[in-house]
């Protein structure tokens, strides 16, 4: 996993949680990188579920509400780091419908390392996206909060639907439509 995807959420958890909270959950995870990352690195993904669960522990927020808040504050990282991408694409649909076939192509070229889900689009119109997201690390509920914030980004409204295809979250149907 990138090395930017654990810089933002210690920010995050500064930020929402406090400096005492951060230092709790660095030193009870008990990192191989002991928790110095830069956001070019490359590091282990259990680095991040430790991470989750100690905070979950510190914080009693369950890990999938964690994953979800983080979602929609990493949303606004890549519209401040990213901000042409977010030019380019006129609708949510739209831009989410290129992840897979754009945005995250162009992630791969810049991060050949970097580990990404794959989104299947299953249907796609002006006012429905329905999109398959496929990850080992079963992320749904940071995809959900990115997708949210996405609609927001636009001032769009749609229902979201996500429907688990199997118990451990590797694979989830998305169903965005607009209202
Ligand atoms: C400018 C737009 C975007 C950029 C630059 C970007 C970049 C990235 C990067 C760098 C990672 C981490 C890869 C790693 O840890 O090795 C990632 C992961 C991820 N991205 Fe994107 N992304 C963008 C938009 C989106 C959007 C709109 C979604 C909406 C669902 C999305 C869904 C995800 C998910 C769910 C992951 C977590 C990894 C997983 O589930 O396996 N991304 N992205």
């Amino acid at each position: 996993m990138k090395g930017i995807v654990f810089t933002e959420f210690l920010e995050m958890v500064e930020q929402k949680f406090g400096i005492e909270t951060l230092e709790e959950i660095i030193e009870k995870s008990n990192l191989k990188s002991k928790g110095i990352y830069t956001a070019v690195g490359t590091y282990e993904f259990a680095e991040m579920l430790s991470l989750i669960t100690n905070l979950s522990q510190e914080t009693n927020i369950n890990p999938q509400a964690l994953l979800h808040a983080y979602g929609i504050y990493f949303f606004d990282v890549l519209t401040r780091k990213h901000a042409k991408i977010f030019e380019y694409y006129t609708s949510a649909i739209e831009l989410l419908g290129g992840i897979e076939k754009h945005i995250h192509v162009h992630v791969r070229k810049m991060y050949p390392d970097a580990e990404l889900p794959y989104f299947d689009v299953v249907e796609e119109g002006s006012n429905k996206l329905a999109l398959e997201y496929h990850s080992e690390r079963a992320m749904y509920q940071f995809a959900l909060g990115l997708m949210e914030r996405t609609l927001e980004h636009y001032g769009e409204k749609a229902t979201i639907t996500k429907e688990l295809l199997n118990e451990n979250g590797t694979k989830v149907l998305f169903t965005l439509v607009k209202t």
